[in-house]
């Protein structure tokens, strides 16, 4: 293994993360950062698509939702295989195989930021759809699921992850980064924004408006069966849609379907926390064109 490759090389944030060119990367994982130096050069096809999200941002959520509209766009296609299995992970290896052969468009899985995509996403203007929501409901719903899978810390306790969060010391490093960067990067690569909380209030209207950009022109029937395959209810019990076989495999010991809820921060953070979170927010947001929805009366 050559030095950037190695153990001993690796700047760890702590003995589960180590940092390179700004994130944060599982130690656990086999992926290390010639591996993701390696992955600016991976090759893509025109007719691929993008699914990129912070972690905890409804991804899983956007996974099937894809899915479900190439599904009934093709249905030949469609395959009774878990959805982590069809959207593979670009950058985790444990898991995935981002090689695996399957038929075109396919969908690919990414937490990297913009500088670490693969450089064809951006040469070949490639289909991307990226995922945010609120930052408080992520940490919460990060703060629950460092818990759940074995490849992350366990957090010693809220106030302390908290911190971890606001510092990016977390899994992907800083939310605020992530978000900054991709709406920095808007103009410059092919993408359509989602917003969780507009998943929440209009499902519907967010998968038709995701059917013109993916260029899938479906009949209003396939809309609705895409809509109703994607409820939280739904994809809870779809095995499919869960990650059933990651609690299986012990990968993670909670389930994935945790709550799917907007404002579920207002029962975790204090009120202390809540105006550190927006004194930071305030601070480092201050240019974001974009909107958060904090709540669903919003
Ligand atoms: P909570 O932990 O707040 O419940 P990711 O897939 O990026 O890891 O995001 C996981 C979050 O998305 C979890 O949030 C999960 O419950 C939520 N989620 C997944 N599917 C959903 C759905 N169909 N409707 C609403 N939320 C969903």
């Amino acid at each position: 293994m050559d030095d950037k490759g190695s153990m001993d090389s690796l700047d760890l944030v702590s003995p589960y993360l180590f940092t390179y060119k700004k994130r944060n990367f599982l130690v656990k994982d086999k992926l290390r950062p010639n591996d993701l130096d390696t992955l600016q050069h991976f090759e893509l096809r025109p007719t691929d698509v993008f699914l990129i999200t912070y972690p905890k941002s409804g991804t899983a959520w956007m996974q099937q939702i894809i899915l479900q509209i190439m599904d009934e766009a093709h249905p030949e296609q469609a395959e009774d295989v878990s959805n982590r299995i069809r959207v593979p992970w670009l950058e985790e290896r444990s898991a995935d195989d981002p090689n695996r052969v399957r038929p075109d468009p396919r969908i690919f899985g990414t937490h990297l930021p913009p500088d670490m995509l693969p450089l064809a996403v951006k040469s070949k203007q490639i289909k991307a759809v990226y995922v945010w929501r609120n930052p408080k409901d992520v940490l919460v719903s990060l703060y629950h699921f460092a818990q759940s899978w074995v490849l992350l810390e366990t957090p010693l306790s809220f106030e302390d992850f908290f911190q971890q969060f606001l510092d990016g010391k977390v899994y992907m490093g800083s939310w605020f980064d992530h978000v900054s960067e991709y709406s920095a990067a808007r103009n410059q690569l092919n993408i359509h924004f989602v917003q969780y909380e507009n998943l929440l209030k209009d499902l519907r209207g967010e998968v038709v408006k995701l059917c013109s950009f993916l260029g899938q022109d479906l009949t209003d029937e396939a809309i609705d069966r895409v809509v109703e395959s994607s409820t939280f209810k739904n994809m809870k019990t779809n095995p499919n849609a869960n990650y059933k076989e990651f609690i299986e495999k012990e990968r993670y010991k909670k389930e994935t379907m945790r709550k799917g809820v907007a404002g579920d921060w207002k029962n975790h953070l204090t009120v202390a926390q809540n105006q550190r979170f927006d004194e930071v927010f305030k601070e480092k947001m201050k240019t974001l064109p974009l909107t958060c929805i904090w709540e669903m009366s919003q």
